[in-house]
């Protein structure tokens, strides 16, 4: 069996329960301000099973003229709202990087959604990991390698595991698979969100 590339790092259970309701809290707000919006593939015009909303400086967007940076919501047009100082800690934490976050994508996964292989690669930044968090229902995680998609290997992710993809493993191929329905609780409503924490610029 294939062992994880080098540089990908699971940590399950990082967060406690109180923890991760502390956060689900935040990222309400944050989804207050800044609601959730449907991305588009650029070149296909299909919409992504998973909605986004980001916080933070800088927002992740997908829509027809591609996929980018933005300080404000595709929607509303307003700026994003701030990181909160839950995620600051949790980079400053984990991340091994000297600067702060710039974005934090908010992904939310209802029962049938996935997420296709990819690498995130719209960062100059390459020099700092990406920190990823799960909160809700598990999913099962696919992680590739960074020449191409396979060969590749799964694994589940819950409620407070954390992923970090940095060093040589910055660029690796990534995904998720499945949702696993009805795992958790911590969600009112079921479903699974994934938070990633990134650098977008080399420097201030
Ligand atoms: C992503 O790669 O954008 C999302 C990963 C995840 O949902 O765990
Ligand atoms: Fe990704």
């Amino acid at each position: 069996m294939m062992v994880l590339p080098r540089g990908v790092r699971h940590i399950p259970g990082h967060l406690d329960r109180d923890s991760q309701k502390a956060l689900v809290e935040d990222i309400r707000a944050v989804v207050e301000a800044a609601p959730l919006f449907q991305p588009i593939m650029p070149r296909s015009g299909r919409p992504f099973s998973v909605k986004m909303t980001n916080c933070g400086p800088l927002g992740w967007v997908a829509d027809r003229k591609g996929y980018r940076y933005q300080p404000h919501h595709p929607v509303t047009g307003r700026p994003w709202p701030p990181m909160p100082g839950r995620l600051m800690a949790l980079w400053a934490e984990l991340s091994g990087h000297d600067q702060p976050p710039e974005a934090c994508l908010v992904n939310f996964y209802r029962d049938t959604a996935r997420m296709g292989l990819h690498q995130d690669k719209d960062e100059s930044d390459l020099g700092a990991p990406v920190l990823s968090v799960s909160l809700g229902d598990s999913c099962l995680f696919r992680v590739g390698q960074v020449a191409g998609p396979s060969p590749s290997k799964s694994f589940r992710l819950d409620s407070g595991d954390i992923v970090v993809l940095g060093g040589e493993s910055r660029l690796v191929y990534h995904g998720v698979d499945r949702i696993y329905p009805d795992t958790s609780t911590l969600l009112k409503h079921g479903g699974r969100i994934n938070l990633t924490l990134r650098r977008v610029n080399a420097s201030d």
